[in-house]
């Protein structure tokens, strides 16, 4: 039986790809999603010289060079819409808040290490965001070791965010004092500059597979917004789980306004704030 929207991806092959795509990316696939799937689909069994999508999920599943067309795919596959200073009174409650009760929090034990990540980073708005604020808050100066790194499974994004160079309504709500001392004009677009580079790291990887990217106890804050709106619950179990080993014990997670774990987890403790809702790792 052919799915309405695509007779070229049955019903089976459609069930096929969307259960490979829930184990390996945590994503779920809309059924509606179907024929525009397909359509997307036709360059990658071109390219392979695959004659249906049954051949595109055994090779996706079982062929030596499927890791190469795991980011073909999943490139097709993602919403990476994203721009700067997005959810202004979560950024809030981290320049206010957060940054003033960690910074006390390292100087008392001599630890003068700060590591944020932005997990699902698109193109690097939201960690260039968070490294603007960092610097903007005036209090990680001198000897302190800090960092933000943007973590993506699309290599597709991973590129832009390296390269930082952006245009369009991407920066929008960017306030102009800030456009003006971290970016430079090149030609309609603006590129961000060293100082801002020099503190932000970019790296493709899945967050199903935190653990591999980053060791236990070892993270301050994750940034992970706007990205578990497309998992299920037991994917966005894991996940968070994978945050909360990765965070120090006084670690905090923000996930998008519309993103919660109540019905989810107990592991984070939920802090409100005007406006938004940050999460604690229980200790
Ligand atoms: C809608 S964007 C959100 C970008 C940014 N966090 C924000 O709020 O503006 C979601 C991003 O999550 C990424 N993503 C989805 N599933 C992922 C996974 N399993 N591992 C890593 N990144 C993932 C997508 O590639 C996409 O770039």
């Amino acid at each position: 039986m052919a799915l309405s929207a695509r007779p070229d991806m049955n019903v089976e092959e459609f069930r096929l790809i969307q259960e490979f795509v829930n184990e390996r990316f945590g994503l779920v696939l809309d059924e509606n999603k179907a024929g525009s799937l397909a359509a997307k689909l036709v360059p990658r069994l071109d390219d392979l010289r695959l004659g249906s999508i049954t051949d595109y999920y055994y090779h996706l599943k079982f062929s030596p060079q499927n890791r190469a067309e795991h980011l073909n795919f999943i490139s097709l596959l993602t919403n990476n819409e994203t721009y700067f200073f997005r959810e202004e009174a979560q950024l809030k409650v981290f320049s206010d808040f957060i940054l003033s009760v960690l910074k006390e929090n390292r100087m008392r034990a001599h630890d003068r290490r700060l590591r944020i990540v932005s997990a699902g980073c698109s193109s690097g708005e939201e960690a260039y965001t968070l490294a603007m604020l960092l610097l903007e808050s005036g209090q990680f100066v001198w000897d302190w070791d800090i960092e933000v790194v943007g973590i993506d499974i699309d290599p597709a994004v991973i590129a832009k965010a390296e390269a930082g160079l952006y245009g369009g309504r991407t920066l929008s709500v960017t306030p102009p004092h800030l456009l003006e001392r971290y970016f430079r004009k090149e030609g309609d677009c603006y590129r961000v500059k060293e100082v801002l580079q020099r503190i932000t790291r970019f790296q493709q990887g899945n967050l199903l597979e935190f653990a591999d990217h980053f060791a236990e106890a070892s993270l301050d804050i994750v940034f992970c917004r706007n990205v578990v709106i497309y998992f299920n619950d037991s994917t966005v179990h894991k996940t968070v789980e994978g945050f909360a080993r990765a965070l120090r014990p006084d670690g905090y997670l923000f996930l998008g306004h519309s993103e919660s774990l109540a019905r989810i987890t107990k592991i984070y403790e939920p802090l409100r704030f005007p406006g938004a809702v940050i999460y604690k790792k229980r200790i």
